[in-house]
């Protein structure tokens, strides 16, 4: 089948690479001419496992290519797929901006039928605003064509992207044609085939779902970081009690993993943007605000830890940081954990120096040279002469590390851990005082 993607960033890209990874010809359309013109050479400008060499393989195999034509892109594919950013705005809402901007794009060049697949997180309602647009700009040049709007929201992790699209959990596709609704089961069955994994379902509700999946993810953790804190203060270990709950099928062991807080460019925007359109529709969602706002808190307590340890000053004081992204195996620092502390130890005096696997280069994007930041070739050289250790991702090289190394270079055996990676009897033996998250300090 013929597929084009608007929009190669991270959706777009991992999109169009494995639909053309199971045969379909694909075109992805973007507007930044040095993005396509990276891609075509075959250079990914993205961290995704995988994702450059199955992007090299396919655009090989003539299957997969980039373009900065419109025009080329709306003749090529009878599945048009709309995969570009809906970036907050100043309210929290998203801002619809590009993905009209495509719908519109693809209606001044659409003269036979075409399916309008919205993959961007999209609030509830837009697959309307899409087809009015696209119903607008026919009208202006006076062509009849026939066309569906689809919603098709992605469940993809960073990370885990590939694994994710290629055996998904679930293909959600909102539409309110039964025919086309067939063609999305045909462009999804070889992902599906084993069992029927896709739920067809009308368009707002297929909206709507992508929102509940990742509001109901950011509420389990907030509850657990909540609860983490009241552990501390009543002396109980968060680790022990989320083992109690997580053995109860109905509560289970995923997604309760205490920590500094959740980042990223998905949960932060979209419990924002839930919140928001709850409001509109004259709706007071008091869960989400509360999930939001616990997060917030909880990407303070690492620096309130260690605030409090320095006995409230911290000028002067070298920390070291490991772990710069929001998460593990990626290079995405977007609402990442790690940002807010060191903002707030540079604010309070103190130098940083940090050592990510992945995302240094993104962090000199985002911060640029500065004195009091050293980026560090590994983790271990990002301790010498520091005063503290602080860890903010759970990147597996984090794990185990040489306890010994740390507590020689640091110049006090003091260790700061906002994933819980240790545990805290073995950190006391070996002379460390160790601060986690809702276990004891
Ligand atoms: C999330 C969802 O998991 C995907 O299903 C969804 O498709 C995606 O958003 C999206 O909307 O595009 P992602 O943002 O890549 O994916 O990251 P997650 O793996 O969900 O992690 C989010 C944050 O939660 C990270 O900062 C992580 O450290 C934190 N987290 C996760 C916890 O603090 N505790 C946990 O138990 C799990």
């Amino acid at each position: 089948m013929k597929v084009t993607i608007y929009g190669s960033g991270y959706v777009g890209l991992v999109t169009g690479a494995c639909l053309a990874e199971v045969g379909n010809h694909v075109l992805c359309v973007d507007v930044d001419p040095d993005k396509i013109d990276r891609l075509n050479r075959g250079e990914v400008p993205i961290y995704e496992p995988g994702l450059e060499a199955m992007v090299t393989e396919n655009t090989q195999a003539g299957r997969l290519a980039f373009t900065l034509d419109p025009a080329e892109g709306v003749r090529h594919g009878l599945f048009q797929f709309i995969a570009v950013g809906t970036p907050p705005d100043e309210d929290g809402s998203a801002d619809l901006r590009h993905v009209l901007a495509v719908a519109r794009t693809v209606a001044e060049h659409m003269d036979e039928y075409r399916i309008v697949v919205n993959k961007s997180t999209v609030p509830v309602g837009t697959a309307d605003r899409v087809r009015e647009a696209i119903r607008d700009i026919l009208q202006g040049r006076g062509a009849q064509v026939d066309f569906d709007v689809v919603s098709n929201p992605e469940f993809l992790k960073e990370g885990a992207a590939l694994d994710d699209f290629m055996k998904p959990d679930r293909v959600i596709v909102g539409t309110d044609n039964p025919r086309t609704g067939e063609l999305m089961r045909a462009l999804y069955a070889p992902f599906t085939r084993n069992h029927d994994r896709m739920l067809l379902m009308d368009i707002r509700s297929a909206e709507l779902t992508k929102y509940a999946a990742n509001a109901m993810l950011a509420t389990k953790i907030s509850f657990m970081n909540e609860l983490a804190n009241l552990a501390e203060r009543l002396g109980a270990d968060i680790e022990d009690v989320r083992q109690g709950i997580g053995s109860d099928p109905r509560i289970g062991y995923h997604f309760i993993y205490p920590g500094c807080g959740y980042g990223g460019s998905c949960f932060p925007k979209d419990v924002k943007a839930l919140e928001r359109t709850a409001r509109q529709a004259g709706f007071e969602a008091r869960l989400l605000t509360a999930v939001e706002e616990v997060n917030e808190r909880q990407k303070e307590r690492l620096f309130q830890k260690l605030h409090s340890h320095f006995g409230g000053d911290l000028k002067g004081r070298t920390i070291a940081l490991w772990g710069l992204a929001f998460k593990p195996n990626t290079d995405d620092m977007r609402e990442a954990s790690s940002r807010r502390l060191m903002e707030a130890l540079w604010a309070a005096g103190a130098r940083v120096r940090a050592h990510d696997p992945v995302a240094m280069e993104e962090c000199t994007h985002i911060y640029g040279h500065r004195d009091d930041l050293v980026l560090c070739d590994d983790h271990e050289q990002a301790l010498e002469g520091a005063d503290a250790l602080v860890i903010v991702t759970e990147w597996n090289v984090f794990r185990s590390p040489d306890f010994e190394r740390i507590r020689k270079a640091l110049k006090q055996p003091v260790i700061f851990d906002g994933r819980n990676l240790y545990e805290p009897r073995h950190m006391e033996d070996m002379g460390f005082a160790y601060y986690a998250i809702g276990r004891g300090r």
